[in-house]
C-alpha cells in the first residue's frame, strides 16, 4: 500500500472521511452563506464619501460597538445582515458592509510592526512562481512544498504565502484553538488535537514562519487566525527563535539534505543568513531578500561571492508606493572596471593559461567585466579572483519609476 509520510493511504482516507463528517471544515464554515455572524470581521465603506478611509471592524459581538470620530456603529446592526447590505451609524452616516480582501485586511488591521504592504507582498509571492500540486489521495506519494519565511512581523506576507499554497492541502479539520475549544470535553478536545496533528503531518505544502520576537509572532498568529475565520491558518507553522537554530536543527533531521523549496528573509542584516539559507535550499530554489536599502543588496552579493555561496542574484526589484505595480527592476552585479581587466590581461598573457587570457580579453572588450549566472570566475595569473570588483547598481534603463524597498531574488545554483 502506498504511503504518505508514513501514514497508510487507507488510514488516511478513513480518517479524512471521519474528520469531514464529524467536524465542519474551515472551508465549509466559511463559504456556506454570506450572512455576517459573530466573530466575523467586516469592512465598512462610507457610501456617500468614497474618499473616507474604509473601516475594518474587530470581531463582531452582540452588545459591542465600533467607535468612530464623534460617532459609532452597533455590532448588533451588522450581525445577521448580508455582505453588501447597508448599515447606519448613530449619526446616520450610511456604510456598505463588505468582506475585506486580503490586501484590505493586512493593510488595515492593527499592527505592532511594519508589514510588507499588500502590493509588495503580492509581487514577492508572484516572484516565487508557485505552482502547488493539488492533493490526490490515489497518488499520495509526493514531496512536500516547504517555504521558510523570517521574520514573521505582522503576518502580512505569511498570509499571502499561505493563500498561494492553499490548493496543495486537503480541507483542514477545525484547529483545536479558540473559544469553541475551551467549551469542549477533554475527550473531544483530545480527538480534535490528534486529528489536527495527523492532518498537519500530511500536508502537501507548509509555510514555516519564524520571528525572534515572541510578541510579534503571537500577534501575527492572531492576524492570521482572524482573517476569514483562519482559513489559511492550518498551512502555517509559527516558530519563535533564531534562524540558525531552526534551520540547522532541520538539516540535522534531514542528514544535511536541503529541504526548502523557497526562503524569504525580511529582517535586518539579511546577509548574515545567506549561508544557512543556501545550505537549506534545494537546488534551483528561490531566496528572496527584502532590504530597505539597495546597498544591503550589494553587501549580500559581495558576501555571497566572497564566501563562494551557491547563490546567484537573478534580479533586484525596487518596490514601494511610488514605484507602481510590478516594481522597478535594478541592475546589480559585481564587475571589474575595464582598466583593471586590461592590466589583468597583460599580467595573464605572460602565463600559459590561454583560456584565461581569452576570457579576460573578451571582457575587456566590453564596458566592464561582469559576473553572470553559471559563468566561471575569472582566474588571473596569481590565481586570485577576489580583488578589484566593484558593483553596478542602477535602475534598469527604460523601466518604471521609483519609491520604497528592494527585493533581491536569488537562485540556489547547485
Ligand atoms: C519588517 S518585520 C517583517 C514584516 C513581515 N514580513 C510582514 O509582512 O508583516 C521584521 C521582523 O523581523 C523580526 N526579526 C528581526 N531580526 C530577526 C532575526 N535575527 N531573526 C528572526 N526575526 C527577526 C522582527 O522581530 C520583526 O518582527
Amino acid at each position: 500500500m502506498s504511503t504518505l509520510r508514513g501514514v497508510s493511504t487507507r488510514t488516511l482516507r478513513s480518517n479524512l472521511t471521519t474528520l469531514n463528517s464529524v467536524y465542519s471544515t474551515c472551508s465549509r464554515r466559511l463559504h456556506s452563506k454570506n450572512t455576517v455572524i459573530e466573530n466575523d470581521i467586516v469592512l465598512l465603506k462610507n457610501v456617500h464619501n468614497s474618499t473616507c478611509m474604509p473601516i475594518l471592524s474587530n470581531g463582531l459581538h452582540p452588545g459591542k460597538k465600533i467607535e468612530l470620530f464623534k460617532d459609532s456603529i452597533l455590532h448588533d446592526d451588522i450581525l445577521g445582515k448580508g455582505i453588501r447590505d447597508l448599515v447606519s451609524s448613530r449619526k446616520r452616516a450610511t456604510y456598505r458592509i463588505q468582506a475585506p480582501t486580503l490586501a484590505e485586511y493586512t493593510d488595515l488591521c492593527p499592527r505592532i510592526v511594519t508589514p510588507i504592504y499588500s502590493q509588495d507582498a503580492n509581487l514577492i509571492v508572484s516572484l516565487l512562481d508557485l505552482h502547488p500540486i493539488v492533493p490526490d489521495l490515489n497518488h499520495p506519494s509526493r514531496n512536500r512544498l516547504e517555504i521558510f519565511e523570517a521574520g514573521t512581523g505582522h503576518g502580512a506576507l505569511t498570509l499571502n504565502l499561505a493563500k498561494a499554497i492553499h490548493g496543495a492541502n486537503t480541507a483542514a479539520p477545525e484547529p483545536p484553538v479558540g473559544d469553541a475549544s475551551a467549551e469542549m470535553s477533554p475527550d473531544i478536545l483530545e480527538a480534535k488535537r490528534e486529528a489536527y496533528k495527523e492532518w498537519r503531518a500530511n500536508r502537501g505544502a507548509v509555510i514555516h514562519t519564524l520571528d525572534c520576537s515572541g510578541q510579534h509572532s503571537a500577534h501575527a498568529e492572531t492576524v492570521v487566525q482572524n482573517f476569514r475565520r483562519g482559513m489559511y491558518y492550518p498551512h502555517i507553522d509559527f516558530h519563535v527563535g533564531s534562524i540558525d537554530d531552526y534551520l540547522s536543527s532541520r538539516l540535522v533531521e534531514t542528514g544535511g539534505s536541503p529541504f526548502l523549496d523557497h526562503a524569504i528573509l525580511d529582517l535586518p542584516g539579511t546577509k548574515l543568513y545567506l549561508d544557512i539559507a543556501a545550505k537549506s535550499l534545494k537546488s534551483n530554489g528561490t531566496l528572496i531578500t527584502f532590504c530597505p536599502s539597495v546597498t544591503q543588496i550589494n553587501a549580500g552579493v559581495l558576501y555571497a561571492r566572497q564566501e563562494r555561496l551557491p547563490l546567484f542574484l537573478e534580479k533586484t526589484v525596487e518596490v514601494g508606493g511610488a514605484v507602481g505595480v510590478g516594481g522597478r527592476e535594478w541592475d546589480i552585479r559585481p564587475v571589474k572596471p575595464r582598466a583593471l581587466l586590461k592590466a589583468l590581461v597583460l599580467d595573464t598573457s605572460r602565463t600559459d593559461d590561454v583560456e584565461a587570457v581569452e576570457g579576460l580579453m573578451e571582457r575587456a572588450r566590453g564596458d566592464v567585466g561582469s559576473h553572470q549566472a553559471g559563468s566561471s570566475p575569472i582566474k588571473t595569473a596569481s590565481g586570485s579572483d577576489d580583488n578589484g570588483w566593484e558593483m553596478v547598481c542602477r535602475p534598469k534603463v527604460g523601466l518604471k519609476i521609483s519609491g520604497g524597498g528592494f527585493v533581491g531574488v536569488w537562485r540556489k545554483m547547485a
